[in-house]
């Protein structure tokens, strides 16, 4: 299928969306530690292998969003703290999904070809309904916006968590259909990647998020960076006494960041006693600091310049409509629309 656009190297998709309150650069911006070791840190480093098309999905948050200032605040947080951790705009593709309208044209052509029923078992709808709430019907159609995020760009690969699966499998059935409906080739039926990306632990043990409180701002500066580490739980074992790191969470936070002597060196010192694990968090911290500091300057600089931003998400919003454009042609003539 890969042939039928052109395409040299894969495409590699995702779409990030922009929740939240509003952000204060001072408390660190709104995206987490979590975020970067999970999630943007290994998409940047498949660009490589991949031609990579992220997206912020601002449409999609306006399914919960009601404040248009946090919205618009969050869009440009979200760009900046890609471009901040390495996002190279001449390689990458970074645009707002509503700046190519075309995607609603291609939601509407998916919308023909799957039942409700489908859209009906989508967790994220029947979940709010088992809560006793009333989705709307932005909630209910999520996953055909989503299915047309993917298809509308060609995508080979999909790289998810868990929690999208059902969405991604959904996408491949609307591409699958469509091909079988209007001829192979139609559309590009994509792979979903779950990506082998680490989970990774908030101060309190628990997987970092959000909705648990218990996150680490990326772009906290230095020396809250520094009081939030120290907060990470450890057990209260004597300085003396000698320590086991695997397991412990300043050691597994540590692994997720420090190459393997550093690691093989705490872990030594751990294990020899004398060693508190103040001193270990003191070690995190300073690793972290080491690379998250040139990021975070990054980071401040392109908030401090909005009208950078927004150039850099215009000039690939230009680049995505054309592959759009392309992808919806050729859908529109196949359904007889053109
Ligand atoms: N639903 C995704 C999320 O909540 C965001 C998203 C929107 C997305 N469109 C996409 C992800 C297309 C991958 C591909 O995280």
């Amino acid at each position: 299928m890969t042939q039928s656009t052109g395409h040299a190297q894969k495409v590699s998709l995702t779409g990030i969306k922009p929740t939240g309150t509003r952000v204060s650069i001072e408390e660190g911006g709104s995206v987490h530690l979590g975020n970067y070791l999970g999630a943007i840190r290994p998409a940047l480093a498949l660009a490589d292998r991949y031609r990579c098309v992220y997206f912020i999905a601002d449409y999609h948050a306006l399914t919960s969003q009601r404040d248009p200032d946090a919205l618009r605040e969050n869009v440009r947080d979200v760009a900046a703290t890609w471009l901040a951790c390495g996002l190279d705009p001449d390689k990458m593709l970074l645009f707002r999904q509503s700046s190519v309208i075309e995607v609603f044209e291609l939601t509407w052509i998916f919308a023909c070809i799957v039942a409700t029923g489908q859209l009906e078992r989508g967790h994220a709808y029947k979940d709010a309904l088992d809560r006793g709430e009333a989705p709307n019907a932005g909630i209910f159609n999520y996953p055909l916006l989503m299915a047309a995020d993917i298809i509308l760009y060609d995508s080979d690969v999909v790289p998810v968590g868990p929690d999208q699966r059902q969405h991604l499998e959904l996408a491949r059935d609307i591409a699958t259909r469509m091909n079988h409906l209007y001829g192979e080739g139609t559309v590009v039926v994509p792979e979903a990647v779950i990506a082998e990306a680490p989970t990774v632990p908030g101060f309190d043990g628990r997987k970092m998020s959000k909705s648990y409180g218990n996150t680490i701002p990326l772009f906290l500066p230095h020396k809250a960076l520094r009081s939030a580490i120290m907060k990470v739980k450890s057990d209260s074992s004597a300085m003396e006494a000698p320590k086991e790191p695997e397991g412990a969470l300043v050691y597994e936070l540590f692994k997720l960041v420090a190459n393997a002597d550093q690691q093989a060196e705490l872990a030594k010192k751990l294990r020899a006693g004398n060693y508190g694990w103040g001193h270990a968090k003191q070690e995190l911290f300073e690793v972290l600091e080491g690379q998250l500091a040139p990021l975070r300057e990054r980071y401040q600089a392109l908030r401090a310049n909005p009208k950078e931003i927004d150039g850099v998400l215009e000039a690939g919003a230009d680049r995505a409509r054309m592959v759009a454009r392309r992808t919806l042609s050729r859908v529109r003539r196949a359904v007889g629309i053109e």
